[in-house]
């Protein structure tokens, strides 16, 4: 069986925050963020929560895709911002949207989460155990900037984007996941305290912290390589490709993508200018702006690739 993107959808928070308005609250500048990253304003959370923006896009994939709620047989969230520890936010979605036939559970992959979340319903897709499912990439990542570290904090944004997957002519076609733990502190976000009486250190809740290089680093040389070997398991040449739609991090990263694949820039969709980097939102978010412009026509072959905390990454190649 050929599994399939049947529809996407996508919801960003209302609230625009330029880089105008946080050089307005913090020694910043749109010079400074816009030259090294192309990102010009994000959006974010002023009451939205997590869980809602996955329900909007979730709405939204399910009315893109023609399929009801009742026939989901699996919801797999990617989320490092679920607003609950549990239940996860995929079960609130599915409470939300009345999937009451879905097995519900999310992933932690950071930035790699909706391709992790892709590739696990493909997984289960393929060998029949489930035939629909709703995937969402989803994060409230103002929640865990630390808004007084300008080395970050400007990079981010919330919003969730989603997918529904089930059986179809083409679809996907090679995938390839990664992880590197041995890197994992380059960048992290540390749990909160344990307050059992037992544990005499303790770290403080912490923030996002970031080795802003060495994650430039392990992008401009994982990210191309991957998609080589998928492109090259699946037969498909670099010309052959539409669009690679990757994860918003950095236009730079995607420029130094785009020059190793040799590919022109055209090929390569960018939403980092409005929406900057949601993490596991990010590829679903621009798949949809892809889908809902009109750019993407049956037969059309295209690269997803993610990359981020873990270390992770993940690349798949599918046919619209
Ligand atoms: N506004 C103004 N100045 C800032 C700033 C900001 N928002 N953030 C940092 N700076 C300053 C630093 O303090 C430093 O000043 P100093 O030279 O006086 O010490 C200077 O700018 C240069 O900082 P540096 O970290 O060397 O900049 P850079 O050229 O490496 O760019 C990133 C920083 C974060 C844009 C870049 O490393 C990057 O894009 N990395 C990848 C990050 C990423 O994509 N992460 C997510 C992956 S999923």
């Amino acid at each position: 069986m050929s599994v399939k993107i049947l529809g996407t959808g996508s919801f960003l928070p209302e609230s625009v925050v330029t880089n105008d308005f946080l050089s307005t609250i913090m020694d910043t500048s749109d010079e400074w963020i816009s030259s090294r990253t192309g990102i010009k304003a994000r959006h974010l959370v002023k009451k939205e929560t997590t869980t809602q923006m996955s329900v909007e896009a979730a709405k939204n994939a399910l009315l893109d895709a023609g399929i009801q709620a009742a026939e989901l047989d699996l919801i797999i969230v990617g989320t490092i911002t679920g607003d609950d520890i549990t239940p996860s936010t995929a079960c609130e979605v599915q409470a939300a949207i009345g999937a009451k036939a879905a097995v519900a559970f999310d992933i932690n992959a950071a930035c790699s989460g909706f391709m992790f979340a892709m590739h696990s319903a493909y997984a289960y897709l393929q060998s029949g155990i489930y035939q629909n499912a709703l995937i969402i990439g989803a994060e409230t990542l103002s929640r865990i900037m630390d808004w007084n570290d300008r080395s970050t904090c400007v990079l981010f944004g919330d919003g969730a984007g989603a997918a529904v997957l089930g059986a179809g002519q083409g679809g996907i076609l090679g995938f390839e996941q990664g992880s590197d733990g041995v890197k994992g502190s380059v960048l992290a976000c540390r749990a909160r305290a344990n307050s059992n009486p037992l544990v005499q250190e303790n770290p403080e809740t912490d923030y996002v912290h970031m080795d802003g290089q060495e994650v430039y680093k392990f992008a401009v040389t994982t990210v191309p390589a991957s998609i080589e070997r998928v492109l090259e398991k699946a037969q498909v040449g670099t010309e052959e490709i539409k669009y690679f739609l990757l994860h918003q991090a950095n236009i730079r990263i995607i420029q130094s993508v785009a020059k190793r694949l040799h590919a022109p820039m055209e090929k390569f969709p960018i939403s980092l200018d409005h929406c900057g980097n949601i993490s596991a939102a990010s590829i679903p978010i621009l798949l949809d702006e892809v889908n809902k412009k009109g750019m993407l026509e049956e037969g059309d072959k295209i690269v997803m690739s993610g990359f981020g905390g873990g270390l992770t990454w993940g690349t798949c190649i599918l046919e619209w």
